[in-house]
């Protein structure tokens, strides 16, 4: 299985995925890295692991068109079968996610349907799970569809709310488990005990 993976910032979630491949914990293979900031945490690590990368955005495609179609190439040439979005803050086109329908990822760090959406991303995840007096929150994997955190929700993993918790408290305990989730989910998709052909 050959992931292919977007990233905008740190990509903690993505070195997390290519430890577990080189242990032999995951058996797949990282093949690219596409982010949409050249400076990001990602493409630095891709970098030091030497996996080929892009930096593609809006400023080396102007027409979300011809972005869609370069993802979509870099992808096929990389012989990517599934798609990882890592805290990547762009939509991905309509060229690729037809291509790859039932095959984007998402890992979103709440229970979905619950503060996801436009806007619901990073720390404001947490300060709008802290401000409604959650006891739980969690980690959320997800097909992508056109929207942003709308697709099916194919795995979810609770983590506790604490007495006390703040926004730092609580994000750095949900990205513990977003790291060992997402390893979790992708071994059932291998194993088959995720199917995801039923969401074609
Ligand atoms: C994670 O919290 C993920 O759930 C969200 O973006 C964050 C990415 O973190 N989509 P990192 O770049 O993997 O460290």
């Amino acid at each position: 299985m050959n992931l292919g993976f977007f990233a905008s910032h740190d990509g903690s979630n993505m070195q997390a995925i290519i430890d577990a491949c080189k242990s032999g914990v995951l058996q797949a293979r990282p093949s690219v890295v596409i982010s949409n900031n050249s400076n990001s945490g990602a493409i630095e690590r891709a970098k030091n692991e030497r996996i080929p990368y892009y930096h593609l955005s809006s400023k080396s495609h102007t027409s979300p068109e011809t972005l869609d179609i370069a993802v979509l190439s870099i992808l096929q040439l990389h012989r990517v079968d599934i798609v990882i979005l890592a805290g990547y803050m762009k939509k991905l086109g309509q060229n690729t996610l037809s291509h790859y329908k039932n095959r984007v990822l998402n890992i979103h760090p709440a229970l979905l349907p619950k503060f996801g959406g436009k806007g619901m991303y990073g720390q404001k995840v947490h300060e709008a799970v802290l401000e409604a007096g959650e006891t739980k929150t969690g980690v959320s994997i997800h097909i992508v569809d056109e929207e942003y955190d709308t697709g099916p929700v194919i795995a979810q993993a609770k983590v506790s709310v604490m007495p006390g918790d703040t926004v730092t408290t609580l994000s750095k305990r949900v990205l513990e488990k977003e790291h060992m989730f997402f390893i979790e989910t992708l071994q059932a998709i291998l194993r088959g005990d995720i199917d995801l052909s039923v969401y074609l």
